[in-house]
């Protein structure tokens, strides 16, 4: 018998300030999401912004349905049309931020685990880290440096390849 430990790294900023320039930005590009978002069913709107390698951000907001599970997450709509549209640009920085016509959200909002797969598996097809940025309306602000963090033991489809599956 062997335990184990994951460990996970991420840095707290309490004003947008001590962001880069760039993060700043893109933060500023998801906030700007949420106000096309979906969300009739909730009233929460999420928004996500991507920067890619070559300099475009792609955004997203969260797209509901009367039919709830036809839904789908702000970030799964902003890394879906990022990699229908540059499908070999990396992305590198992902923002994410929401609002609530029912509470204040003063805290980060954390991707879902269908978002977090589907965000490992584009990190590990372009094998660099994809860098999170979360924030609600107000208060901290949490960056995590790659998605490995936020989803260890995540699903490969290499292990299905292996099996022939
Ligand atoms: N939502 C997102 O867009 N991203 C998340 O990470 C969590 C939840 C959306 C889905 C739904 O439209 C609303 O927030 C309430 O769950």
């Amino acid at each position: 018998m062997e335990e184990k430990e994951v460990k996970i790294r991420y840095t707290i900023y309490q004003t947008i300030e001590e962001l880069s320039k760039e993060e700043q930005l893109l933060l500023e590009k998801a906030k700007i999401a949420t106000k096309s978002a979906y969300a009739p069913y909730s009233g929460f709107n999420v928004g996500a912004a991507i920067l890619l390698e070559n300099g475009i951000i792609v955004t997203g907001n969260n797209q509901e349905n009367a039919a709830y599970p036809s839904g789908l997450c702000a970030e799964r709509v902003a890394m879906f049309a990022a990699s229908s549209h540059y499908p070999d640009i990396p992305m590198k920085i992902i923002a994410i931020t929401a609002n609530s016509e029912k509470f204040e959200v003063n805290f980060p909002i954390s991707p879902c685990g269908s978002c977090r797969q589907v965000m490992s598996e584009y990190e590990t097809k372009q094998n660099q880290p994809m860098k999170v940025i979360l924030m609600g309306s107000k208060g901290d602000i949490q960056v995590i440096n790659t998605i490995s963090g936020l989803l260890p033991f995540m699903f490969h489809a290499d292990e299905l390849k292996q099996k022939n599956i």
